[in-house]
């Protein structure tokens, strides 16, 4: 192999590193941009929250919000002795416990008492005739979607 050979082969060898370093260049920047494109957006604009995250209200929200005809926050239904309800009603377990029950007046006390003996509820003193009779109006047993056909109807005329 003569020298001019070697020379050739030589610059060949560097090229082919040079390219080499150059392309590996690239990739090291290519992936420092996405990485660095990541934090930024995900810490900043939209942080990563597990799929039970709730929000929680701030001072400004309107914790008695009601739409519809509901309270926003607890999902009962808008009505004399409300705020009772939601004040005595859903500090220990949640409203849901009380809004997917249906129960007569009688029941309504029944659970108050079993409560109040047996898982520590206090007296509701004043309050416990609205609570039972929010409770009895809105959470009452016999609301079927529509009530059953009238049967031996007398019809009378109106007078004036
Ligand atoms: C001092 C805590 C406390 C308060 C306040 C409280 N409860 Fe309860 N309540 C409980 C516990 C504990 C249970 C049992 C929960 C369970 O079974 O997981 C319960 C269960 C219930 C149940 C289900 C009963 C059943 O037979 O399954 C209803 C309905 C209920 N509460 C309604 C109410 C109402 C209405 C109020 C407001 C007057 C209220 N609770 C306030 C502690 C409380």
């Amino acid at each position: 192999m003569g020298v001019e050979e070697k020379f050739k082969q030589s610059v060949k060898g560097i090229h082919t590193l040079l390219t080499i370093l150059l392309i590996g260049f690239i990739g090291v920047l290519i992936i420092l941009f996405f990485t660095i494109k990541d934090a930024t957006t995900s810490t900043t604009n939209s942080p990563v929250l597990p799929p039970d995250y709730v929000e929680v209200p701030t001072q400004e929200d309107d914790l008695d919000k009601i739409e519809n005809g509901i309270h926003v926050r607890t999902g009962f239904v808008e009505g004399e002795g409300l705020l009772l309800v939601v004040q005595n009603c859903t500090s220990c377990h949640s409203a849901k416990l009380v809004t997917q029950n249906r129960m007569s007046k009688e029941k309504w006390l029944a659970t108050i008492r079993w409560m109040q003996e047996t898982q520590n509820l206090w007296d509701l003193g004043v309050n416990e005739e609205p609570i039972l009779n929010y409770l009895s109006t809105y959470y009452a047993p016999n609301q079927i979607g529509r009530r059953a056909n009238l049967e031996n109807v007398e019809w009378y005329e109106l007078k004036e």
